[in-house]
């Protein structure tokens, strides 16, 4: 695990850790890192396909990745095997580590 090692040991912990935070919104960043890194498999656009991602897992909207936070971030940022073939910027994950947890506001 990387960065967010200390955001993993409670609420409190997560809150003072955002206070440190720049400020990342879904305009800013995030719908920008899911067009580049995930709606290429995950999107209800892709009819042809979808190279074997689940049918209603997708990520168009800010609501669809605010109703899976814990998932998205569990495979992305924790275990890294989302998307499959790995290769996203440190810089990347960490924003968006950032958005999760504290734009989202996920629960540690
Ligand atoms: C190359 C295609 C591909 C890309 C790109 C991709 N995924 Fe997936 N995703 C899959 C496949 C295939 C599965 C089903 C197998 C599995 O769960 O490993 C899946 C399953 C998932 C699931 C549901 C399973 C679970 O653990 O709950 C989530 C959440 C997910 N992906 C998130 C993401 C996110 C977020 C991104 C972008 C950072 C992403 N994926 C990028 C192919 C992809």
């Amino acid at each position: 695990m990387f960065l967010a090692a200390c955001v993993t040991e409670g609420e409190d912990t997560a809150e003072a850790w955002c206070a440190d935070q720049p400020e990342v919104t879904w305009d800013s960043f995030s719908h920008g890192f899911m067009l580049d890194y995930c709606t290429s498999c995950h999107s209800v656009n892709n009819t042809g396909s979808r190279y074997g991602a689940p049918e209603g897992v997708n990520f168009d909207a800010e609501s669809d990745v605010a109703a899976q936070v814990e998932r998205v971030w569990t495979r992305v940022v924790a275990d890294e095997d989302m998307p499959e073939a790995g290769g996203v910027y440190r810089d990347d994950l960490y924003l968006f580590d950032i958005y999760l947890t504290c734009t989202l506001d996920r629960t540690p």
